[in-house]
This record gives structure tokens, sequence and C-alpha cells, in this order.
């Protein structure tokens, strides 16, 4: 199986999660567009979606599932998205599609949140995929230092990149996240961070990680 089989295939579990006339969450990158597309064959059974992207908004439309704002919706009872890392505490780094804002708060506004993903996602440590760090244009080079001494880790200008809030990303390489929470929230203290990609302080619920042999359902 290929690691795009093993995310459809983690992809198609979770659509188990979904239940008649829910408002549901989606997340972006591949995996979530796998879910996307499964979605659309019961699109009849919900009411609608909330979208953590532009493009996760322009997939579902394109399918003719409505999406509608946070603000319309309030409160989800499922938030189903994919990571770039995970440790066994469902703990998360996320935002290699840049998407880590929006995810973040459609997860807080979420009462279960699925994480879908194939297996090479598990970690013991995270952190050698390099954290994803939102930022206000004007703060870019400050926090860069900040992150830089109160860290150690080495922040990186994603070159090119405008997320769809208008803002930055600093991708910090070499670190080693051995206290997720309290990275997490140092990094948001840094005035000029919108957030960070560590979702640790609200972890994900269930991880469905597509293997070899199928779906693997993991709980903290
Ligand atoms: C986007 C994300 C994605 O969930 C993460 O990058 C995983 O992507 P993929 O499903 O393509 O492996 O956080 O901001």
């Amino acid at each position: 199986m290929t690691q795009d089989e093993m995310k459809k295939a983690a992809a198609a579990a979770a659509i188990e999660y979904v239940e008649s006339g829910m408002i549901v969450g989606i997340g972006t990158g591949s995996t979530a567009n796998h879910f996307i597309d499964l979605l659309a064959d019961i699109k009849g059974k919900i009411d609608g979606t909330v979208a953590s992207s532009e493009a996760s908004a322009d997939r579902l439309r394109g399918h003719g599932i409505p999406v509608m704002s946070l603000n319309e919706a309030g409160q989800l009872s499922l938030y189903v998205d994919g990571a770039d890392e995970s440790n066994k505490y469902l703990h998360l780094i996320k935002g290699g599609g840049g998407a880590l804002t929006r995810e973040k708060i459609v997860a807080a506004a979420s009462e279960k949140f699925v994480c879908i993903a194939d297996e090479s996602k598990l970690v013991d440590v995270m952190g050698v995929f390099p954290l994803p760090v939102e930022v206000i244009p004007m703060a870019r080079s400050y926090v860069a230092r900040e992150i830089l001494s109160r860290t150690g880790g080495t922040p990186v200008l994603r070159e090119g990149f405008t997320t769809d809030n208008g803002n930055v990303i600093l991708d910090i390489h070499d670190l080693e996240i051995m206290e997720p929470v309290k990275i997490e929230n140092e990094l948001n203290s840094i005035v000029g961070v919108v957030t960070n990609g560590l979702f640790a302080a609200r972890p994900a619920d269930v991880l469905i990680l597509g293997t070899p042999d199928g779906a693997r359902t993991v709980s903290p």
C-alpha cells in the first residue's frame, strides 16, 4: 500500500464518526482531501461543514457540500483533520500546509477531534518535522530572534508563502519537543505570534492511522 492509500484508509475510517444532522469541521491537506472526497458520498446526511482553509472550502463546494462560517455554525460535534506528526498522547504538529491557525480555531470549537494520518506520522518525540509558527509580517524578524533565544530552535521563513490570514510562517528546525504544552504556550506568548502548530493544550481525541493492513485507531 502506498502512503497515499494509507491516508485514504484513515480517511475512510473517519467517515464512521459522521452522524446525521452534524455540521462537520474539516481540516486541510492531502489526507483531509480524501476525507472531503469520501464525505461527498454521504453529503445528504450532514447539515454542512466548516472549513479550516480556503482550499478545503473550495474542494467542499466543488462536491456540492455546503460550507458555513464558524460563527454561523456555533459549537461543532466533530472535527476531522490530518497532522504532520503525532506522539502517543495525540499531541500533534500541524501546519505543513500553513492552515494551522484556522485549524486550531476549528479544533477548539469542536467536541471531538479525529486526526487522520498514515502511520509514518506517529513518532516518539516530536520535532523532526519543522514546527510552523504563524507570524504577523511586521514582527517576523523580532519573533525569529525570540524563538532562537527561547527555544534554541532555528526559525526559517517559509519563502513565498502567505497564509489565508495574510501572515507569514516561520518553520522552527532543530527542536526536540520534550514538553509540548510548555513549548506551545511559550511560543504563543511571543508578541507578534498568531499561533503555532503544536496541538498539545488541545490534542486530538482519536488518532486513526492508515497502515499496510488497513486503519488502526489509537486512543491516548
Ligand atoms: C495543514 C496541516 C495538515 O494536516 C498536515 O500538513 C498534514 O498534511 P497531509 O495530510 O497532506 O499529510 O496541518 O496545515
